[in-house]
């Protein structure tokens, strides 16, 4: 059964319009920063999308700003009311991610939208797309911030999409960060690079939001098949013009070509998700284009990466603790839910845990540390179920009040990092090493029962019968609320 979704990036529009999640912006803007300007500013104030309607230079283009920066956007994204809670979301995600998954349909490219204009050799010039100057500072303009590269390992037939940053170097040629332990770094240094061969790629640019969303989760699963277990439904795909990859038919721009062996060119510095420029500029992985597919009049869409809260935080926050909670579960554990804060740009990670036996936190924290997703978190909290983990007051309770600074850390010296990690030494970020710190906030089990810190507060300390008087009568006490 086909859950609600929006097909493209422009029903997903027209939704946001109608909720009053999206600000149409028919001012001219320039794309060489004052259009990350808004986009930034709309990130800080947790306000609407910016649909930027004039583009200096370009006419026939428009951009769309922050697509999905906020909870209320990622619950209309999933179908659901724009104001649901969070618990609501992560309820709607585990019935999605539960369900069976979907290979994607190829259809005839004919007529699809995605190809409506094509632009082959001397005419696919990237500087005739409204790629943003993003940050002032930034190594150079940024086609691809919200987007994502296929990628195929030949050897397996696993089809990879992931979201990797791209700056123009020239008109033919891209350059952006791919780390060795994403999908495509493994399948690009280890299967391509060593041979001298060139990898075909494929950069989709304005994806539905659900593939969006499937290309940025951690899944180990090809991400167009996740896309259609979001959807409860195949993906609809249509080949390349000039290689056999496929791509989304209702995407707004494609770019096709190689990945080039054994060359790098310089890239960044870029602002990224931690809120800081941590990568200097250096040698990095090279595209070089060969065609440009597009609609007639594309959309563009425009993450800014900085201080949270920015898409990337929010939904790789999301996915991260979905995808470590499916681990944990897969393995039995005793888990009531996994959360992180999109304001700890994905840096922390709340286990919340039924603590059965003893040492419970180092069993499921380790876990996680040996996860896939490992290198983008090193704070792991492990609290027990008398925590409401979406609760940042109960939280820091329980780390204040449970956490033992000597009992409780469990310190590994060195995990797999990111060059990325501002607090990390400048070593650190070089070697991709990275300390990671385990917060055990749930009491020994074998402490006396009757020497137990008891919790006070309303739902602990009544008796049900007083709890549900005063709840029942609070209105008429006075109270509004
Ligand atoms: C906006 C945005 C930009 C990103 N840029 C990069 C990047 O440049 N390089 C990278 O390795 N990961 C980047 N990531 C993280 C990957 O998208 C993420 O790890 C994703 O899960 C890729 O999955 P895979 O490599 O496991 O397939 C970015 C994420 C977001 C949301």
């Amino acid at each position: 059964m086909a859950y609600k979704y929006f097909a493209d990036n422009r029903e997903y529009i027209e939704a946001l319009r109608k909720t009053g999640d999206l600000v149409d912006v028919e001012q001219e803007v320039d794309w060489d920063l004052e259009l990350g300007a808004i986009v930034r500013r709309v990130c800080e104030k947790k306000g609407p999308s910016p649909y930027f309607h004039k583009i200096k230079d370009y006419p026939g283009f428009q951009a769309l700003g922050a697509p999905i920066a906020t909870w209320r956007r990622l619950a209309i994204v999933l179908g659901l009311e724009p104001d649901v809670s969070v618990g609501d979301i992560v309820e709607e995600w585990r019935k999605r991610t539960s369900g069976p998954t979907h290979k994607p349909e190829i259809i005839d490219g004919k007529g699809a939208p995605c190809k409506e204009v094509i632009l082959m050799g001397d005419e696919a010039d990237l500087f005739e797309l409204p790629a943003p100057m993003v940050h002032d500072g930034d190594g150079g303009r940024y086609v691809g911030t919200w987007h994502f590269v296929v990628a195929e390992d030949k050897e397996t037939g696993f089809v990879n999409w992931g979201m990797y940053r791209q700056m123009i170097h020239d008109e033919k040629t891209m350059v952006g960060p791919v780390l060795p332990f994403s999908d495509m770094g493994k399948i690009f240094y280890n299967k391509y690079e060593p041979k001298n061969k060139p990898m075909p790629f494929a950069t989709v640019i304005g994806p539905d939001p659900l593939s969006a969303l499937a290309s940025l989760a951690p899944t180990p699963l090809p991400e167009a098949e996740f896309a259609g277990q979001l959807m409860g439904e195949p993906t609809r795909l249509v080949k390349c013009e000039t290689c056999d990859l496929y791509v989304p038919a209702n995407a707004e721009i494609i770019i096709e070509g190689e990945v080039i062996p054994n060359v790098r060119l310089d890239e960044a510095p870029f602002g990224e998700y931690t809120g800081y420029r941590t990568s200097p500029r250096d040698k990095r992985t090279v595209y070089r284009v060969k065609c440009i597919t597009m609609r007639k009049d594309p959309i563009m869409p425009v993450s800014n990466m900085g201080v949270p809260v920015d898409e990337g935080q929010l939904l790789r926050s999301f996915t991260l603790a979905m995808d470590m909670e499916q681990l944990l579960r897969s393995q039995g554990h005793p888990v009531t839910g996994v959360y992180m804060w999109p304001e700890s740009t994905h840096h922390l990670i709340v286990i919340g845990v039924k603590p059965v036996y003893s040492n419970i936190a180092q069993q499921v924290g380790s876990l996680l540390l040996g996860s896939k997703a490992a290198a983008w978190f090193h704070i792991i909290v492990v609290v027990d179920d008398q925590t409401d983990i979406y609760s940042l007051d109960d939280v820091i309770h329980a780390i204040c009040t449970k956490w033992h600074p000597v009992r409780g850390t469990i310190l590994m010296k060195e995990g797999v990092g990111t060059p990325l990690y501002p607090f990390a030494n400048p070593e650190e970020r070089i070697s991709q090493r990275c300390p990671k710190l385990i917060l055990d906030c749930t009491f020994p089990l074998d402490w006396p029962k009757a020497l137990l810190p008891i919790k006070v507060d309303f739902k602990t300390v009544y008796p049900k019968e007083i709890q549900e008087k005063v709840l029942a009568n609070w209105k008429d006490y006075g109270f509004a609320d």
